[in-house]
């Protein structure tokens, strides 16, 4: 299969939802990473996106709207689900929430579960397409599985753990502003839970919720989040965290200048935004890797999440 390379305006919109709508899969820009989009009504469709990830497993999907009100059609939005949806979307949030039985969507998203992850996303060339194709979109990062989440079509494309050759096409819309992947959150037991940080810091959830999250404290592994795998997002290289450099490694900086500085100003927003890029430009020199403390506040919670999975032991 040759990958086309589409670009966001009226044209490439058209062709990448024409493609969506005969059932392949296509890679699209988001705000926080390029998700592989299939129409989540499509079984087959969605099929092609584990395929092509070559995913060891069927785990939920985040399945993509073009606004709130869409939403309503596929899930149920009870009170709080409602002043979330109002205060960030569209935006990098997710919810987990009950799955209406007559919603059409294909059991594969969920994998049989009986609640979806919905996401109205902020990205112009997401919402384009979205309305263009008009129906929802199923769509996990668009990388091989296991490997670092891409923030831009040149990862979607690239040689190491990229699905060049996999997929019909991507949109190219340049790299994410945000850079890290949504903020998951669901009910258990009626009470608004962390399942994984992520663009929206949980502090600003529990603002406008009024009350604090239940969270995972320790535990990047939330018990109620299939498919959230412990060892994730793997560069090649072994990583050190909250580490001091030591000789022949490639040491990733916060806070201070230097070749693999993830923010000179220690500003937490750009680090989060170059993470995966830095990621794979550490991983490039063929060197260990280390990696600078990160302050756990904000998007440095969702920042050292993503760090303790590319960390973690692989089998
Ligand atoms: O920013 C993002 O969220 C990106 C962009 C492309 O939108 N998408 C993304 O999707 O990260 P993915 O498939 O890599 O992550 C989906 C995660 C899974 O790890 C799963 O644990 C959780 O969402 N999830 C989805 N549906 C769920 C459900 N019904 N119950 C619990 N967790 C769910
Ligand atoms: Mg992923």
């Amino acid at each position: 299969m040759q990958t086309l390379r589409l670009t966001p305006d009226a044209d490439g919109i058209s062709r990448a939802s024409a493609l969506l709508r005969a059932g392949q899969t296509v890679a699209i820009p988001t705000e926080t990473v390029y998700g592989l989009a299939a129409d989540a009504r499509n079984g087959d469709a969605v099929a092609r996106i584990y395929q092509a990830k070559g995913r060891p497993s069927f785990n939920p999907l985040i399945v993509h709207l073009p606004d709130a009100e869409t939403v309503a059609t596929i899930a149920e939005m009870h009170p709080q689900a409602q002043v979330l949806a109002r205060a960030f979307w569209p935006g990098a949030l997710t919810l987990v929430l009950p799955l209406r039985p007559d919603a059409g969507i294909a059991s594969l998203v969920t994998a049989g579960l009986d609640t979806i992850g919905l996401r109205v996303p902020a990205h112009p060339a997401a919402r384009a397409l979205l309305r263009d194709f008009g129906g929802p979109l199923a769509a996990p990062s668009a990388n091989a599985s296991g490997r670092i989440s891409p923030t831009s079509a040149d990862h979607v494309l690239s040689d190491d753990g990229g699905l060049n050759g996999r997929i019909a096409a991507v949109l190219d819309a340049g790299p994410c502003n945000v850079g890290v992947e949504s903020t998951i959150i669901g009910w258990i037991d009626g009470r608004a839970t962390l399942l994984r940080p992520g663009g929206i810091p949980a502090e600003a959830i529990e603002a406008a919720l009024g009350r604090p999250l239940i969270r995972h404290d320790g535990d990047p592994v939330a018990p109620s989040a299939p498919g959230q795998l412990t060892s994730h997002y793997a560069p090649n290289a072994a990583l050190r965290l909250n580490a001091q450099p030591r000789p022949g490694e490639t040491h990733i900086t916060f806070g201070r200048p230097g070749p693999f500085s993830l923010s000179e100003t220690g500003d937490l927003t750009q680090a989060a935004a170059r993470l995966f890029d830095m990621l794979r430009k550490a991983d490039a020199q063929g060197r260990p890797i280390s990696v600078a403390p990160i302050p756990e506040q904000g998007l440095g919670a969702a920042i050292n999440d993503r760090l303790r999975r590319a960390a973690a032991p692989r089998d």
